[in-house]
């Protein structure tokens, strides 16, 4: 593609976003990426969290992490290029093991994928035989092998509900689970590993139907009550949005409470002066970019730093050498993938 073509295309999307000079220099890296990536016969994804400059110029689909997982089962092409974390590219590699799964930062990790390995999955197990296992889809495929099912933030309460069981094993998000456990009506304990009489330590009569894990997304765990007092105290007819990862005082706090796409729609959909979206706050530009009659307040003094390791061009050199390739074993893909697939047919 020309890079004058694509100067044009972002600068109609993002003129007011990004400034000029940035779009010049992006618009000639994203125009490149465009024409290497049907030569090499490639799709690329990208999370609602990219910057608006690659968010609006290279990826064929962007979307939440449920919707790009259905797309990347989906695609024909020979490569998916995943611009997100780590776990998602993973997740598409599970969902769609013959292509070439590209990731372009080795350093985009998640603080959720790491709370958890597939040894605590298995203790959890031996401390509760036959109680269902939900892992959140933001855990590395080991994880994903040991559970029953896999949940994304607009799926949970559904996926929970799914299993009709009375006690739920919910990993590794503590604030997801909270919230989920609030959403369902189901009362939450966070067992520690040493062996107690219950997983209250106590010895008492049990009385709990979620079981979690205290894994903290590092970004959303950040936003706190004091942060919502004082918007509203200086915009009082703001409607304020939170990611289901932030503590449940922040949600309750909020007007709104959904998945990525979820947040977006609501925006779209509600007439009001001022929105902010308690995420990362590249989120709040590529929404003011698609809809420039809203008023997008930001709190960027939290960043997600892994989503922002990619980078135009990192992408370019993914393309270019081909790099970084996701593998994972086949036991574990096989096994990670049935997880995935059951929440996929929830929806
Ligand atoms: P979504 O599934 O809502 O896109 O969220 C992914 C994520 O990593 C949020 O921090
Ligand atoms: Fe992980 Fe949080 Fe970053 Fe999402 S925002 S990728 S949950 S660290």
């Amino acid at each position: 593609m020309n890079t004058q073509e694509m100067y044009e295309r972002m600068k109609a999307r993002l003129e007011k976003v990004v400034p000029d000079v940035e779009l010049r220099i992006k618009a000639e890296l994203a125009a490149q990426i465009v024409d290497l990536k049907k030569e090499k016969n490639a799709v690329i994804l990208g999370h609602n969290y990219m910057e608006p400059a690659l968010f609006y110029s290279i990826p064929d689909f962007t979307g939440d992490s449920l919707d790009l997982s259905r797309k990347a089962a989906q695609t024909d092409r020979d490569v998916i290029i995943f611009c997100g974390v780590r776990f998602m590219a993973e997740t598409a590699k599970i969902l769609n093991p013959s292509k070439t799964v590209l990731l372009p930062s080795e350093k985009a990790g998640c603080s959720l994928a790491a709370s958890i390995t597939a040894a605590d999955v298995r203790a959890l197990k031996a401390r509760f035989p036959g109680v269902p296992v939900v892992s959140y889809v933001n855990t590395y495929a080991d994880v994903k092998a040991e559970s029953d099912i896999c949940c994304t933030s607009s799926n949970a309460a559904a996926v929970v509900e799914s299993l009709h069981a009375d006690t739920v094993i919910f990993l590794p998000d503590e604030y997801l689970a909270r919230n989920v456990a609030r959403e369902t009506g189901k009362h939450i304990v966070f067992p520690s590993l040493t062996p107690h009489p219950s997983p209250t330590g106590g010895g008492a009569q049990l009385d709990y139907q979620l079981i979690g894990w205290h894994g903290r997304c590092e970004v959303h765990e950040k936003f706190t009550l004091a942060d919502i007092e004082a918007v509203r105290a200086q915009f009082p007819d703001v409607v304020i949005l939170s990611h289901p990862e932030c503590s449940p005082e922040v949600v309750a706090a909020s007007d709104f409470s959904g998945s990525t796409n979820a947040m977006i729609r609501y925006v779209q959909q509600t007439k009001a002066p001022h929105f902010l979206v308690l995420t990362e706050c590249a989120m709040g530009d590529n929404i003011a970019a698609a809809n420039p009659e809203k008023d997008m307040l930001r709190l960027c003094m939290v960043r997600c730093p892994h989503m922002n390791t990619i980078t135009l061009e990192d992408t370019l050199n993914a393309l270019k050498l081909n790099r970084y390739v996701i593998e994972i074993p086949e036991d574990i893909r096989r096994r990670a993938r049935s997880a995935v697939e059951r929440m996929i047919a929830i929806g």
